[in-house]
């Protein structure tokens, strides 16, 4: 079966010529699947469908915002209700205080919470403040976890396993680049090391308590607490960048799931609703030194914006009901069980990795999967030709095999066993 792609492809040779490799986010460009990225028109539940009216069930949503599917009707008529009011006013409006109230009550760890417009804002915020906080420059991130395009986190770990970070992108100053250390995960032995070596000028600890961009590299509890614990010691503010997991794996994300609080958290994704929101937020003592209360500068002329405020309080609603984690969970379970038998039935060399409704299919066996360097990258040219096969048959996963999948409440038992049945048919075609 091939699809037809006649609209995608003239729009995207169109879009080219305007927009640098014709998109607004690199990894939508399809370069490391190959062919041309479908320009999509429509979704409405676990669907979607592209211009040249090819619809598939959808495992991306939107690289997870869409956890109660597309067009949710409660949310499209918080949206057309509140937008029919007027969009904007630059001024602070009350879904703002619904929302804030909502996530503070709920969230004991996010005692304060401040509304920003990407995922990549909250960070690059949550970074600054924890620096003015704390009156230090240096900043421990981990090999594996992404936080957005934010310059100081846009850093790989140069040689050795210590180290000072590289700039991964022209337009990153080395100097900044220096200020960040880069130390592999599930190495808690070595944060020890390096905050023994640097006890004075660490201002935070920032990770994906349950890293979702590399693979999926879940990790140990013991790893968690013990950054708790010397972050605590030595007095450096434990960011968990929750973009991906916050409202994800439950109601408190990781967090919740855990049971380690970090001293501020990053959200976005989920939390907008399909809008672009993100929020940092966390201890009052370390929030109230955010102007105009305190000295550290942050600001956004359509932060808090009523209409994605309002999406996602609605969004956030639609999570608290009764069983929603449940069914959630449910969904995820029979996806990863189907795949498990798959892949033992074909004897395939591939392992499926999942936490609630984040799943992720890695196309090799690895005893332990903790770390980014625990990933065979060579094991990517199989996800090339599976991706085809199911984008071909009815299937959209992301255009990525370092990229996780996300189930929504709108996945039903019958798309879900719809997709094992094409997935079983693509694992024949891949091995
Ligand atoms: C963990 C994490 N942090 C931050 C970001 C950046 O968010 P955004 O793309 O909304 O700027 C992402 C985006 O995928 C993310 O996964």
């Amino acid at each position: 079966m091939s699809l037809n792609e006649i609209r995608s492809k003239n729009l995207f040779e169109k879009a080219q010529k305007m927009i640098p490799g014709g998109v607004n986010s690199p990894v939508r460009a399809f370069r490391s699947v190959g062919g041309t990225p479908l320009f999509m028109k429509q979704g409405k539940g676990s669907r979607i469908t592209d211009v040249d009216d090819n619809t598939f069930i959808d495992y991306c949503c939107s690289w997870g915002p869409l956890i109660s599917g597309h067009a949710h009707p409660a949310i499209i008529e918080k949206i057309v209700e509140t937008a029919a009011n007027g969009t904007s006013f630059g001024t602070p409006n009350p879904h703002e205080v619904e929302i804030a109230s909502f996530i503070t009550e709920k969230l004991p760890h996010v005692e304060m919470i401040r509304f920003v417009n990407s995922g990549t804002e909250a960070v690059m915020s949550a970074i600054r403040v924890a620096r003015g906080f704390t009156g230090r420059d240096k900043i421990i991130k981990f090999d594996g976890c992404y936080h957005g395009a934010v310059d100081s986190l846009l850093v790989n770990a140069g040689s050795g396993l210590v180290t000072f970070g590289i700039s991964s992108t022209p337009g990153v100053p080395q100097k900044l680049a220096e200020e960040t250390l880069v130390l592999p995960l599930d190495r808690e032995d070595l944060v020890e090391e390096l905050l023994a070596k640097y006890p004075d000028s660490v201002a935070a600890i920032i990770l994906e308590p349950i890293p979702a961009n590399n693979g999926l590299l879940l990790q140990r509890k013991e790893f968690l607490q013990k950054l708790r614990e010397l972050a605590t010691k030595y007095g450096v503010v434990l960011i968990f960048d929750e973009v991906i997991s916050g409202f994800r794996v439950a109601l408190g994300g990781a967090t919740e799931v855990y049971g380690v609080q970090p001293d501020m958290v990053t959200f976005g994704k989920i939390i907008g609703g399909g809008f672009p929101v993100g929020a940092y937020g966390g201890k009052k003592e370390i929030m109230n030194c955010i102007a105009p209360v305190g000295k550290i500068y942050q600001a956004g002329t359509l932060s808090g914006n009523p209409v994605a405020m309002a999406a996602g309080f609605a969004q956030l609603q639609l999570l608290s009901q009764p069983g929603f984690y449940d069914n959630l969970e449910k969904s995820g379970k029979q996806f990863s069980d189907g795949l498990s038998e798959i892949i033992s039935r074909r004897s395939l060399p591939v392992t499926a990795y999942r936490i609630g409704s984040i799943i992720w299919t890695y196309f090799g066996k690895a005893e332990i999967m903790r770390a980014a360097h625990h990933i065979d990258g060579a094991t990517m040219d199989h996800y090339k030709k599976f991706f085809r096969y199911c984008l071909e048959h009815g299937i959209y996963i992301a255009p990525s095999g370092y990229e996780v999948g996300f189930l929504s409440s709108a996945h039903s038992p019958e798309d879900i066993a719809e997709t094992l049945q094409v997935i079983d048919e693509a694992m024949a075609v891949t091995f």
